[in-house]
């Protein structure tokens, strides 16, 4: 028994070969019974011809349900009808595990909390589970990246004494005998004494803010990648990240074929992001565009929802937003040497109404002006002396950047909600699974 998977059946053409997985959908008339099936890594048309195949074998087909665990075996032939390209001519069939009850999830359509309440089965559906593919992608790619560029991974503890961006959605946790920590809103002060031990770093994991909003933009548990890298200034961050979200683009148009079209994404946006030139406007300029617009802000607003997706939509490609009034960003970030009312810094707005992708800045490296700036936020300086110290002890100029994975996923896959592209998603409305 020759064992193959269905990403491999085009190269096993007319051998028997046998698929281990489960079956999503049957058709049988009597003669002949077509089974849908999923083996993990795709889906492949199993045939079942009556005259072809033992008596008894044509009956426990018949007898099939839907997610029932099979063994299948049978030769395999081309199929020009399927995207697959070929089919499974099946001559024998080993059940492994007959559903217990029925399978809750059919082909009529289900509500959006229906199919939530069962994420744990949803993720083996078409749509999901493509998208669920072009996840892994896109992390191994963003790995490949800063692995290619002498990057240094580097973790940073979620447990935090402080808050890095702004205490309004801060999660606190009761530690032991009423001390309490906070969940890591992101890894960037870590990842800059990372970056003076190593030079160019970057962390990857899970990040948390209590966000009260209920938006298709939120999660309350989401991804971020945060490279930081010393001697690095504003504009080599931009390009840094211009390069970086193109690199992902292509890896996911090179190895997610199948993936993106199971999911009729347009490719030709995609390969528009991938083929870099991101335009950049300053904020100023951003203030501009937005009032001709009919959206008018005062200057120091922070961009909405509904700002960032109307600039969004006045290009093909996704733009930086730079040069932003002090008061409006956080504590770290460095102010231009001849305008202190702005800092250098940049958020990278997505196209299609996806919104903010990445927040990236210079850092204050000179040691007065970052303790001054701690104190005007009123933030515990006893919490920053060690973060002091990196700006006590061989200081330089350095930048990073944090982009979030799933709202980059949404935009790659083209979902409304960013629930849809992480496996288990939490939010307000959602701990369960
Ligand atoms: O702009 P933010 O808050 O920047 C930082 O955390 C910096 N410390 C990054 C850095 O310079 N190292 O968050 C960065 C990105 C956003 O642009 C967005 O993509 C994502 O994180 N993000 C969220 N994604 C999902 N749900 C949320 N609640 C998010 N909040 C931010
Ligand atoms: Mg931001």
């Amino acid at each position: 028994m020759k064992i193959s998977t269905v990403d491999k059946l085009k190269e096993n053409l007319s051998e028997i070969v046998t698929i281990e997985g489960w079956l999503t959908g049957i058709r049988s008339s009597g003669k002949i019974a077509f089974l849908q099936l999923r083996d993990g890594t795709g889906f492949v048309q199993g045939v079942v011809v009556k005259n072809e195949v033992d008596e008894a074998v044509f009956e426990s087909v018949k007898k099939l349900t839907l997610e029932s665990s099979v063994r299948v075996t049978g030769e395999v032939r081309e199929d020009t009808r399927s995207k697959l390209g070929v089919e499974l001519g099946v001559s024998t069939l080993e059940l492994i595990h007959s559903p217990i009850d029925e399978y809750p999830i059919t082909p009529k359509e289900h509500g959006v909390d229906f199919l939530f309440e069962r994420r744990h089965l949803y993720m083996r559906h078409k749509k999901p589970w493509a998208i669920l593919r072009i996840r892994d992608e896109v992390e191994r790619a963003m790995h490949d990246f800063f692995a290619e560029r002498g990057f240094i991974r580097f973790d940073a503890p979620l447990f935090m004494p402080t808050a890095v961006e702004g205490t309004s959605n801060l999660f606190e946790i009761n530690l032991f005998d009423e001390d309490s920590a906070y969940l890591s809103q992101s890894g960037q002060l870590y990842a800059e004494a990372g970056a003076m031990a190593y030079g160019k770093v970057y962390t990857f994991g899970p990040t948390f803010r209590a966000e009260k909003s209920k938006t298709r933009r939120h999660l309350l548990e989401f991804w971020m990648i945060e490279p930081e890298v010393a001697y690095m200034n504003h504009e080599e961050n931009m390009q840094l990240q211009e390069d970086f979200v193109s690199y992902v683009f292509q890896r996911v148009l090179d190895n997610r074929q199948i993936e993106l079209d199971l999911l009729e994404r347009d490719q030709s946006k995609l390969q528009s992001v991938a083929d870099g030139n991101f335009p950049r406007l300053t904020y100023d300029e951003a203030l501009k565009k937005l009032a001709e617009h009919g959206e008018p802000l005062e200057w120091g607003d922070d961009l909405g929802a509904p700002h960032e997706t109307l600039l969004g939509s006045l290009y093909d490609k996704p733009i930086f937003i730079e040069a932003w009034p002090t008061q409006t960003k956080a504590f770290y970030m460095q102010p231009y040497d001849d305008d202190p009312t702005r800092v250098k810094c940049a958020d990278l707005i997505a196209p299609e109404g996806y919104g903010e992708i990445i927040g990236g800045s210079e850092r204050i490296h000179d040691y007065d002006l970052l303790k001054q700036r701690i104190e005007e936020h009123n933030l515990p300086i006893e919490a920053f002396e060690w973060y002091l110290d990196l700006r006590k002890y061989g200081s330089v100029p350095h930048s990073g950047f944090g982009i979030g994975l799933e709202r980059t996923l949404a935009w790659i896959t083209g979902v409304h909600h960013l629930r849809e592209v992480i496996p288990f998603p939490r939010m307000l409305t959602r701990m369960y699974p």
